[in-house]
């Protein structure tokens, strides 16, 4: 049988999945990097390393397997990072990644100067200190030597597909996320690059996920040891890949992933703009379009309160004594802005904060502020989806977080979601090997792939005592956040 590789190339990893054209799993490989946070809210990552990483990894991926039947590779990459390479193709700085906060400056000037009435009508979005095109006026403003050198503009998982392939390339999804694309025509904005100095020739061509942009280099075939033949896919932002791994395709559907960020996404058939431009805009995977809403920490936040503050890394024997029936009782409050908050405040300034404690307080009700903070916050972006008319009862769920029992009931409760686990929680990765299989003309459509290979596995309800309960908690959160606002401020 063919097999495929995706390649989720993450914030804290590299993910490499294996795919049977059956869309059965056969191996995963996982490489780290680094991340620098070279000053209060900055966070960028060395490409190189993704790119030495990513074909560790896949050397490891292969070193057991029958590779004549690798037949396309594709991604699910973090989305709005910079990447900029010179004349000679060498990457110029550090890529700022999509958890990058240096740029408020920019974005006010985008979405106060510029205006963020005409930033909607040319991109679908508004200014957002992650996303690409304040990046891009900030290396202009601040490191004009490095902005004159700049070649080719890309995003992360295109520079690995660059490396693979030869292909100066994109797609529509990730594109979306840089806030220099026009989302509804699925073309880059003449007038955005205008305002951000570039020109369209720095620009890579874009194409739909599970489009193939080419096929692997002599070098890297030779390297892997695949297939000059095998082909390399345009893949998706890593939030348009899980909802491809997780079957969020369609009206409607909707997709919660737990990952160093938080996202809500919901597909869509048609172009739909939030009129406050609280969730984003994007294009979908599929051809058709979604919304989202996304914030800066969620399982980061765990990880933080766990290793740097608690100092274990047994997440699960903290979790342990968080037992159902302290579900709706605590009275701390987490609010999660660990590096500032995208959806739906979009403030750089935020910040992490416990409110709430008294002396009988335990670390136990530390703990679980953190994980319903997390869903405190995206119950935030599900409200503005709401009052869009959007009914969404049901939800699937992907994400390191969503491994944890405790979190995925606090979601259902905090939310009023049934949340539907799934057999293989590999969303990005699976995403990408699902459009390779695309792209290669194993299944004719990215629906037709996702109803094919995505099963549910389990099925976890909210139960309406807690769903009440924890109303009158989420009728509390939502007003801390404005109260502190001012806080922030001061504090930056
Ligand atoms: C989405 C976003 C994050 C990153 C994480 O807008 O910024 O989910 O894609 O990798």
């Amino acid at each position: 049988m063919n097999t495929y590789i995706g390649i989720d190339l993450g914030t804290s990893a590299v993910k490499l999945v294996l795919m049977r054209a059956d869309g059965s799993i056969e191996k995963i490989v996982s490489r780290d990097y680094p991340i620098e946070f070279p000053k209060p809210g900055w966070s960028q990552q060395n490409p190189e390393d993704w790119y030495n990483r990513t074909m560790e990894g896949l050397k490891e991926l292969l070193s057991d397997c029958d590779r004549s039947r690798v037949k396309g590779i594709s991604f699910g990459g973090q989305m709005h990072g910079l990447v900029i390479l010179d004349e000679q193709d060498q990457v110029i700085r550090p890529a700022l990644l999509w958890n990058d906060g240096r740029t408020f400056e920019e974005c006010d000037f985008l979405n106060e100067e510029i205006g963020k009435k005409r930033l909607s009508g040319y991109t679908g979005n508004i200014s957002f200190t992650g996303f690409t095109a304040p990046k891009v006026l900030w290396i202009y403003n601040k490191e004009p030597e490095n902005f004159a050198r700049i070649k080719k503009v890309m995003l992360p998982k295109d520079y690995i597909a660059y490396r693979m392939s030869g292909v100066h390339c994109t797609d529509a999804s990730d594109a979306s996320g840089m806030l220099l694309f026009d989302v509804k025509n699925r073309c880059w904005s003449r007038e955005m690059l205008e305002i951000c100095h570039l020109k369209e020739e720095q620009m890579a061509k874009v194409y739909e996920s599970y489009e193939y942009v080419g096929t692997l280099l002599p070098q890297v075939a030779v390297e892997l040891g695949l297939s000059e033949q095998v082909k390399v896919a345009a893949g998706a932002g890593d939030n348009a890949a899980a909802a491809v791994g997780t079957g969020t395709v369609g009206e409607g559907a909707c997709n919660i992933s737990l990952g160093t960020s938080g996202t809500i996404f919901i597909s869509a058939g048609d172009f739909k703009v939030d009129e406050y431009n609280a969730l984003h805009a994007f294009a979908h995977a599929d051809g058709r379009y979604h919304l989202m809403g996304c914030m800066l920490s969620a399982a980061s936040c765990n990880k933080w309160w766990m290793e740097d503050i608690l100092k274990t890394q047994d997440f699960a024997a903290e979790q342990a004594p968080i037992t159902p029936k302290r579900l709706g009782e605590n009275h701390v409050y987490f609010l999660p802005y660990l590096m500032g908050e995208r959806s739906p405040h979009n403030d750089p300034k935020a910040r992490g904060t416990f409110v709430g404690m008294t002396m009988d307080n335990t670390r136990e009700d530390m703990t679980q502020a953190v994980l319903e903070g997390v869903a405190y916050a995206l119950r935030d972006s599900l409200e503005v989806a709401r009052k869009l008319g959007i009914s969404i009862t049901k939800t699937r769920i992907c994400g390191g977080g969503a491994k944890s029992t405790l979190w995925k009931a606090m979601i259902a409760n905090i939310m009023n979601l049934q949340v539907e686990v799934l057999a293989a929680e590999e969303g990005p990765g699976l995403g990408g090997a699902m459009l390779a299989a695309v792209a290669c003309g194993e299944y004719a459509s990215v629906k037709e792939a996702a109803d094919r290979i995505v099963r549910v596995k389990e099925v976890v309800d909210p139960d309406p005592v807690l769903v009440a309960k924890y109303e009158k908690h989420y009728q509390i959160f939502q007003k801390i956040y404005p109260a502190l606002a001012g806080v922030y401020q001061l504090m930056s």
